[in-house]
């Protein structure tokens, strides 16, 4: 049932800053086929499935957040597509779009299930997709994914071209491990029509590494990228934290996701829930709502009472640092919160 169109004018998520908020982020599970070296533990402790809302609760807290002003949902992990059914929730919410407000369903992967799911996603009204690909080198590739096989990904960007999906391909900058490559993978999305986003790591979850030994500052990496490229800003915004360029040599779209060195705070639109039902006002900080009692014990009214809490409680922006010997931000790693 599609309860957005029973809901009477509610009014829009507003937070302490006056920040409209119309952009939820959903991890839909923390497990992944992948272990990137920036993102998890090598033996990551997921969480038990017995903790997990149920594809159904997701779509009524969605239809909370919809009847609220929000008109991006985008769904993370982890990886969304190693879900089992997660095909039904996207099947579902797509059947909102266009109705009550929803514009825009997106979805962040790894790739490896898109060769199975790419035209069900296209069908099911998905637009846009953001692929993780942080090296076309498959040894470089498979040391940073742990184990990751290079072409099972590449299939996956082929598989979703084909369908017509618009797809950004998403690269985690890291020092001395991928950054040297970092212009090869550009030019060669940009050749296949893909834009490139690349993004600083940032200090989430203590999974034993120093940050300051894999951050590289995009700051210093763009003028690096001027040295043989011309790069002409852009003044567009699809909703997210990039900062786009257009690289006249190859023609392409590049995006600067820049966390630390260009902190993005004061334009946030998004909160982000997960798959226990928690929900962040922040990516990097502790403050949370437990969405899941409400929907359990209250049910639709009891989650929208709760969405006024989380607005007057969001930050004002987040205090990552990366310096040596810093501890990191919050305990819970990306793929719980979801990027
Ligand atoms: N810092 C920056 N980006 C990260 N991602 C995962 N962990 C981190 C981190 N610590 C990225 C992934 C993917 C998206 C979900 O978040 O590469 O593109
Ligand atoms: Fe999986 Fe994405 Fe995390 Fe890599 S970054 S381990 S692909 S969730």
């Amino acid at each position: 049932m599609d309860r957005t169109s029973q809901i009477s004018e509610k009014p829009p998520l507003i937070d302490q800053f006056g920040r409209h908020i119309t952009y939820l982020r959903l991890s839909v599970t923390d497990r992944c086929d992948l272990r990137c070296v920036y993102c998890m533990k090598a033996r990551p402790e997921f969480l038990p499935k017995s903790e997990l809302l149920t594809l159904e609760e997701l779509t009524v807290l969605c239809d909370a957040f919809i009847a609220r002003g929000v008109t991006k949902i985008r769904l993370t992990g982890g990886e969304p597509l190693v879900r089992k059914d997660v095909i039904t929730l996207i099947e579902n919410l797509g059947a909102r779009i266009g109705k009550a407000g929803l514009k825009e369903l997106c979805l962040t992967t790894n790739a490896t299930q898109l060769p199975k799911y790419a035209e069900r996603l296209a069908s099911a009204g998905l637009r846009r997709l953001n692929v993780s690909l942080d090296s076309l080198d498959p040894d470089v590739f498979s040391r940073l994914t742990r184990g990751g096989k290079l072409d099972q990904t590449l299939d996956g960007i082929a598989a979703a071209k084909a369908t017509g999906l618009h797809i950004k391909i998403n690269a985690v900058a890291l020092k001395g491990a991928n950054d040297a490559h970092l212009p090869d993978l550009i030019h060669w999305a940009h050749g296949q029509g893909h834009d490139v986003s690349l993004i600083e790591v940032m200090p989430m979850g203590d999974i034993g590494v120093d940050r300051s030994v894999q951050f590289v500052s995009l700051l210093d990496l763009r003028r690096e990228f001027e040295r043989q490229w011309t790069l002409t800003d852009l003044p567009d915004n699809t909703g997210g934290p990039s900062a786009y360029v257009r690289v006249e040599e190859t023609g392409g779209r590049l995006g600067f996701i820049s966390p630390l060195t260009g902190n993005f705070c004061a334009g946030c639109n998004r909160v982000r829930l997960t798959c226990t039902g928690q929900l962040f006002m922040c990516l990097g900080k502790n403050g949370s709502v437990d969405l899941r009692g409400a929907i359990r014990d209250g049910g639709f009214e009891a989650v929208d009472a709760l969405l006024d809490q989380a607005m007057a409680h969001k930050p004002l922006q987040h205090d990552f640092d990366v310096s040596p010997g810093a501890k990191p931000s919050v305990a819970r790693d990306m793929a719980r919160t979801g990027g």
